[in-house]
């Protein structure tokens, strides 16, 4: 397939084709991770900045690995640590990046749109890691890959997105894919924490967690993005665990095969109890492990992907350097 997008911006972007060559290009780098060498020389000469503004554990450690197992040169550079804190611009601080010549910027920002604004001004490619409330798109591709790796395909799933949808990147991103390859999606949280439009969106919407949970096949449970305002949105944390927390006794209602995943990080004995966090049911850590290939698959994308060849041997990269 012809993967015609330079930059990764959201799943909106994305055709159910595109998605599934996504998810198939993942599938296919998923077994380097496993080797005793886990390297492969596709994207050699290749640099890639990770330039974040908010915190990150599993994203941006994930894209590093990601890069660095393709064989490029990767730099890390976060906020604090940055000239951003001396008042420099967005704008000025990636211009500055660019004139250093990278091949991909991964960005992380609090702002919704602050990848596509740069991605009009730049002319590397921008690969959103996760956009204020907006997308976060290799999350919901490793969702996929997870789900898929654990239900056979998406299509007909019921999955339930329980939390704070409000502020979720997450959730926006994960309800365009799931309906774009055929599941169903039912949201449940506070009222105070349910945008408005969801219905529109395809999705079934409850005020209880019972309903959302009865039947489901998957179940992903949101945190409460304190950062953006959550704490203000309820009573108390011991009230929202009492009514929107997933627990042994709850979870009774999904499926008994259901999944139970959470992107990360998660507020123990708020959102999930404990003993359901490292339950049976759970593949929180299937979906971290999967982050690295969904990761690997989209900066191989976005560098040129058929053009590259991840399988190549020393003969291959050989003639890959001398061009
Ligand atoms: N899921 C997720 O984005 O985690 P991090 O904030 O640790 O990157």
């Amino acid at each position: 397939m012809n993967f015609a997008h330079r930059h990764v911006l959201g799943i909106k972007q994305f055709n159910a084709e595109e998605l599934n060559f996504i998810l198939d290009t993942a599938k296919s780098f998923k077994e380097i991770n496993t080797r005793k060498i886990k390297k492969v020389p596709t994207l050699r000469g290749r640099t890639i900045v990770n330039l974040f503004f908010e915190a990150s554990t599993r994203t941006r450690t994930s894209f590093e690995i990601a890069g660095k197992r393709l064989s490029a040169d990767t730099v890390n550079i976060s906020a604090s640590s940055s000239s951003v804190v001396k008042g420099e611009t967005l704008e000025d601080t990636a211009r500055n990046i660019e004139a250093m010549h990278p091949d991909i910027i991964v960005m992380r920002h609090s702002a919704s749109g602050a990848c596509h604004y740069l991605a009009e001004r730049l002319d590397c490619s921008v690969i959103n890691a996760g956009d204020g409330t907006h997308e976060h798109p290799s999350q919901a591709l490793l969702d996929a890959v997870t789900m898929i790796q654990h239900k056979g395909q998406l299509a007909g799933l019921n999955v339930a997105i329980i939390g704070d949808i409000t502020h979720s990147r997450v959730v926006r991103s994960n309800i365009d894919l799931l309906h774009k390859l055929g599941a169903s999606v039912r949201i449940a949280g506070p009222k105070t924490m349910l945008p408005p439009g969801l219905e529109r969106l395809g999705c079934k919407v409850f005020s209880r967690v019972a309903e959302a949970l009865e039947g489901a096949d998957v179940v992903m449970m949101l945190r409460i993005q304190l950062e953006r305002q959550g704490k203000t949105l309820i009573p108390s944390l011991r009230e929202y665990s009492r009514y929107f927390g997933l627990n042994e006794k709850n979870l009774a209602l999904a499926k008994p095969d259901a999944i139970i995943m959470h992107p990360g990080p998660m507020n123990r004995g708020v959102e999930i109890s404990s003993a359901v966090a490292d339950g049976a049911q759970n593949v929180i850590l299937d979906q971290v492990e999967n982050g690295v290939a969904v990761r690997m698959a989209l900066l191989y994308l976005a560098a040129g992907g058929e053009k590259q060849n991840h399988d190549a041997d020393e003969g291959d990269i050989h003639e890959q350097l001398a061009d």
